[in-house]
């Protein structure tokens, strides 16, 4: 059932420059939601926002760099100052990084950690107390990754960061279920997307292969943005917790971590 509030809302999508949250800004668009992207890539929202724009849509895009507390906070400003309210904001702003742990040069480290742990960080800060505020029902939507539910070697510190922001949509559940009860809260999980998250990904010589492996695997086991987008939709509507975009996947991952937690063995072993 497609709830009124959030179909007719207005929804923020970070990372909507491109990829999924170019895919989420543009199905939220149709849905007569009006939309706040937020990416970056100034010159990518422009143009989005442009074409919306010309096509009747209620749009704006709004520069930000979601590892800046003050840029995020700013985001929020505008879009309550253009909207006067949020009702879906979608934290998906999100970069990768290949390499065996000891690899990752330190600056590395923190450009990963930075976007997907503390980028969500900052927006939970800068919009959750404002949706809080608000009576009406609005859904915050955190995308993590299967990397953030299973481990991989290679992917360590992506893994990492997206077992952090999975960990902070939890914890989001139970204190919006506690402070702010009209607030629904979801992990959007997706798997292989075809994006240009692993082509923006600079090889260097200890990855240059993961990368190209990485780059194919998207490019042509990868389900469009859109479909992505449409499942993220649709659990939206439904206000489901756990929304997924390749369930067999999922299920593998989230049955090996129980299996290694349930039984305290070691990685190699569930
Ligand atoms: N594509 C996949 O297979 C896949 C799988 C699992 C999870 N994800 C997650 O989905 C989300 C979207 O990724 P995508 O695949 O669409 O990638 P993408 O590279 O196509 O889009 C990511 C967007 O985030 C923006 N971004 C990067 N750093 C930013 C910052 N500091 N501030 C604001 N915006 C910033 C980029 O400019 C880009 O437009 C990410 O969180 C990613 O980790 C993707």
């Amino acid at each position: 059932m497609v709830s009124e509030q959030v179909g007719s809302g207005v929804a923020v999508v970070t990372g909507a420059g491109s990829g999924i949250g170019e895919a989420i800004a543009r199905r939220a668009a149709a849905r007569g939601m009006g939309v706040a992207l937020a990416d970056v890539a100034a010159d990518r929202i422009d143009a989005i926002a442009r074409e919306l724009t010309d096509a009747g849509h209620d749009v704006i895009a709004v520069p930000t760099d979601v590892t800046d507390p003050a840029s995020v906070e700013a985001l929020a400003d505008a879009a309550y100052e253009r909207f006067g309210q949020v009702s879906l904001l979608a934290n998906n702003a999100g970069v990768e990084s290949l390499g065996n742990l000891w690899e990752i040069a330190p600056q590395e480290w923190d450009r990963l950690t930075s976007v997907n742990i503390d980028g969500v960080f900052h927006a939970i800060r800068a919009f959750v107390p404002r949706m809080g505020a608000d009576p009406r029902p609005s859904h915050v939507v955190n995308t993590t990754s299967v990397g953030g539910i299973g481990t991989t070697p290679g992917m360590g510190a992506y893994a990492v960061s997206k077992h952090g922001a999975q960990a902070m949509t939890e914890c989001l559940y139970l204190e919006c279920a506690g402070a702010f009860p009209q607030i629904t809260v979801s992990a959007f999980v997706p798997a292989q997307v075809s994006t240009r998250i692993f082509e923006d990904l600079a090889p260097d010589e200890n990855t240059g292969d993961a990368v190209e492996y990485w780059r194919s695997e998207l490019r042509e086991k990868g389900m469009t943005p859109d479909q992505a987008a449409g499942i993220f939709f649709d659990g939206v509507d439904r206000k489901d917790f756990w929304i997924i975009t390749h369930p067999e996947s999922f299920e593998r991952l989230a049955g090996r971590r129980s299996r290694l937690l349930a039984g305290a063995l070691a990685p190699d072993a569930a």
